[in-house]
């Protein structure tokens, strides 16, 4: 997708998610609701969903649209678990390159993984986005997805 029209399609789904998230605080409801919105906004994302830190380096499947997902990643595994251990962005233009990639859908070929925060700072939750195109991620995905989480930060 070209990044104008990328940038068009953030800014509408950003709108569209902070009228559907008014007045909700459930984290589950919200993370749901954006993984929806997501999802069906744009063509190349294949999976789009989110991994919450349930213990101590450890991840479990939330909210997802998309084919079947893992359940539970460590943090010293896959990309989420990468993103979730340095606590920032990663973008992978190619998966088959990524030492330690975890294989949930075969035609998965590039991704992005962005850490969620509460508002003490804290790692909640990895904001996972898989693409069955190569190089599917820029930096107008990572800025757009950083300040989508960023909604989460006072919920509960
Ligand atoms: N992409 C991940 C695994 C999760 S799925 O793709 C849904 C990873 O290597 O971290």
């Amino acid at each position: 997708m070209e990044k104008e029209r990328k940038e068009e399609v953030y800014q509408r789904v950003k709108d569209q998610i902070k009228a559907a998230l008014e007045g909700e605080t459930d984290l589950i409801a919200l993370m749901a609701t954006i993984a929806c919105l997501l999802h069906h906004s744009f063509d190349y994302f294949s999976w789009t969903g989110f991994y919450r830190v349930v213990a101590p380096g450890k991840l479990l499947i939330g909210p997802y649209q998309g084919t079947l997902g893992c359940l539970h990643i460590s943090f010293d595994r896959g990309v989420c678990g990468a993103a979730a251990s340095k606590e920032e962005t990663i973008i992978v233009p190619d998966v088959h390159q990524f030492s330690g990639h975890i294989t949930c859908d075969p035609n998965s070929k590039s991704e992005i993984v962005v850490p969620v925060f509460n508002n003490r700072d804290e790692l909640i939750a990895v904001l996972d986005v898989d693409s069955t195109e190569y190089d599917a991620f820029d930096e107008v995905d990572k800025r757009h997805l950083e300040e989508i989480v960023t909604f989460l930060r006072d919920k509960k």
